[in-house]
C-alpha cells in the first residue's frame, strides 16, 4: 500500500456509504475520518485540518451541506467534494458557487469519486509548488526590482543569474546611474550567499589611509587616532559578499592589498602581524575604462584580470528608450507610494519628450525627474509643463565646443544662435505655462516674432502646450 499523507474527511449520516468510501479511500493509501452530522463533522475539523472533505448534501441536525462547506472553507485551504442525491442538482449547482470543487451525484460509482480525488490531489499538488516557486521567487527579490524588457536587460537578468551561484567575481561596468549597485544586490541576493552580509564601499569617497582601515580594519594603536581595534569591511563581509563601488578610484599600494584577498584570501590588518583569512566574493563596479587605467599605468594590470573574470555591462538608458514606460510606470508606482498621491501616468507629450531625450544620468536621472514631477503635480498625469524644467534641455541634440568650431563660420554661428533661441523659447514657455502672448510680453519678443519662431524651430512639436489666449 502507497502511504499518503493526504487527509480526507468524509460527512455522511448513512453508515453503508461512509464505509465504502472509508475502505477504498483508506486501501488508496489516504488518512481517512468520517462523521455522521454536520456538528460531528465540525469537532473533528477542530481537532484538524483536512486537504478533501467529501460532504453529502443532505444532513441531519441543523448544519446541512451547504452551511458545513461554508464553515470548512472560512476554516482552512480544504477541497470540498459534493455528494447529492439524484433531484438535488440546484443545490449542488449553489455548493459550486460557493467553492465546492466538484459534485457527484449518489448512488455514484466509487471509481468516479477516486477520479475526482485523484485530480484534487493532483491539482493541491501543482497550487503547493506554486506556492513553493513564489516564495522562492520573493526571496530573489534582488532580480525582480530590475525593470525593463529591452533585449540588453535581458541580457543582464541573464548574467545575474548564470553568476550569481558562483563565488566568480564580478566587475561591472556602465555609465553613472544605470544600475550598477542594483545589479551588484541582485547578484548577492539571487545566489546562496542571500543569507549572508552583503558590504558596500564607496572607493572614491575615501583618503588611501582610510580606505586601507575601512578595507583592513586596524588594531589600536597602529596609527595615531587608533584608539581601539576595529575590524575591516573584509572581515565583516566573511561569508558573503562585498561590492567595492567605483574601484577604478583605488590607490595603487591598496591595489596590492586586495589583489592578495582575490589571490589568497587573506590579508594583514592594519598595525597587526597575523595574517587574516576570509570567504568573500567581491563585486565591483566602475564607470571608468579600467582597461584605459591599465595602459596608462594607473591601474594594476593583474588586478584588473583578477577583477574582471565575468564582466557585466551596463547598458546606458538611451540604448535601451524601451524600457522608459516601464520604468516610468515602476518610478510612480514607488513615489505615489511615497508621497500618498495617485498620479496614473505621463501625457503623451512627456512620453515623446523622454524618448527624444539622451538621458545622460539614465534611470537615476529619470527616476529623479519622476520624483520631483509626482510632488510638484497637482493632476492625476504629469504634464509636460511639470517635465520640462526638469529636462536639462542643453543636452538635446546641440551642438558646442569642438564640434560647432570644426563648422564653417556661418553654419556654426546659424546652430548657435538656434539653440540659443530654442533654449531662450522653452525656458519662457515654460514659465509662462505655455501662454504666448504671455511669453512675448515677458520677454518683449513681438508676438508675431514669437509665433514664426515657434513655427520655425517646430516648437509645438517640442511638447510645450500652446494655450491660445
Ligand atoms: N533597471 C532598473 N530598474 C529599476 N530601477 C533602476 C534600474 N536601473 C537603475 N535603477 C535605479 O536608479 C538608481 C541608480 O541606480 P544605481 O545606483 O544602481 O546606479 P549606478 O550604476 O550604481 O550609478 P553610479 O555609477 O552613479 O553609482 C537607483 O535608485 C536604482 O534603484
Ligand atoms: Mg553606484
Amino acid at each position: 500500500m502507497k502511504v499518503n499523507s493526504t487527509k480526507i474527511l468524509v460527512v455522511d449520516d448513512e453508515i453503508g456509504y461512509r464505509k465504502v468510501l472509508q475502505n477504498a479511500l483508506t486501501e488508496r493509501g489516504f488518512l481517512v475520518k468520517t462523521a455522521e452530522s454536520g456538528e460531528d463533522a465540525l469537532d473533528e475539523l477542530k481537532k484538524q485540518e483536512f486537504s478533501i472533505v467529501i460532504i453529502d448534501m443532505k444532513l441531519p441536525g441543523s448544519i446541512d451541506g451547504l452551511e458545513l462547506l461554508q464553515r470548512v472553507k472560512g476554516m482552512y485551504n480544504s477541497s470540498v467534494l459534493i455528494m447529492t442525491a439524484y433531484g438535488g442538482i440546484e443545490t449542488a449547482v449553489e455548493a459550486m458557487r460557493r467553492g465546492a470543487f466538484n459534485y457527484i451525484t449518489k448512488p455514484f460509482n466509487l471509481d468516479e469519486i477516486i477520479l475526482n480525488i485523484d485530480r484534487l490531489v493532483a491539482q493541491q499538488k501543482i497550487i503547493e509548488e506554486n506556492k513553493y516557486l513564489h516564495s522562492e521567487l520573493e526571496k530573489v527579490y534582488g532580480l525582480k526590482k530590475i525593470v525593463g524588457s529591452s533585449r540588453e536587460i535581458h541580457k543582464v537578468l541573464d548574467m545575474i543569474s548564470r553568476v550569481a551561484f558562483s563565488t566568480a567575481t564580478v566587475l561591472i561596468t556602465g555609465e553613472s546611474g544605470t544600475g550598477k549597485e542594483l545589479v551588484a544586490r541582485a547578484i548577492h541576493f539571487t545566489g546562496n550567499r542571500k543569507d549572508e552580509k552583503f558590504v558596500v564601499i564607496n572607493c572614491a569617497t575615501l583618503s588611501e589611509n582610510l580606505l586601507e582601515s575601512e578595507l583592513f580594519g586596524h588594531i589600536k594603536g597602529a596609527f595615531t587616532g587608533a584608539i581601539k581595534d576595529k575590524k575591516g569591511l573584509f572581515e565583516e563581509a566573511d561569508g558573503g559578499t562585498l561590492f567595492m563601488d567605483e574601484i577604478g578610484d583605488i590607490p595603487k599600494s591598496v591595489q596590492a592589498k586586495i589583489l592578495r584577498v582575490l589571490q589568497e584570501g587573506e590579508f594583514i590588518t592594519l598595525g597587526d602581524t597575523v595574517t587574516k583569512k576570509v570567504d568573500v566574493r567581491i563585486i565591483a563596479a566602475t564607470n571608468q575604462d579600467l582597461l584605459k587605467g591599465v595602459q596608462e599605468k594607473e591601474f594594476r594590470e593583474d588586478l584588473y584580470y583578477r577583477l574582471n573574470v565575468i564582466n557585466i555591462k551596463m547598458p546606458p538608458l538611451r540604448e535601451r528608450k524601451e524600457d522608459i514606460p516601464l520604468l516610468v510606470k515602476h518610478f510612480i508606482e514607488k513615489y505615489n507610494k511615497k508621497e500618498n498621491k495617485q498620479i496614473k501616468g505621463i501625457s503623451p507629450e512627456v512620453e515623446k519628450e523622454f524618448y527624444h531625450y539622451n538621458w545622460p544620468g539614465n534611470v537615476r536621472e529619470l527616476e529623479n525627474i519622476i520624483e520631483r514631477a509626482i510632488t510638484l503635480t497637482h493632476e492625476d498625469i504629469i504634464s509636460v509643463q511639470v517635465i520640462l524644467p526638469l529636462v536639462k534641455k542643453e543636452e538635446k541634440d546641440e551642438i558646442t565646443g569642438d564640434a560647432l568650431f570644426a563648422r564653417p563660420y556661418k553654419e556654426a554661428r546659424r546652430k548657435a544662435i538656434d539653440s540659443f533661441n530654442i533654449k531662450y523659447i522653452t525656458n519662457i514657455l515654460s514659465k509662462t505655462n505655455g501662454n504666448v502672448t504671455y511669453a512675448a510680453k515677458e520677454s518683449g519678443i513681438e508676438r508675431q516674432y514669437l509665433q514664426r519662431m515657434l513655427k520655425r524651430y517646430d516648437i509645438k512639436s517640442r511638447n510645450i502646450i500652446m494655450e491660445e489666449d
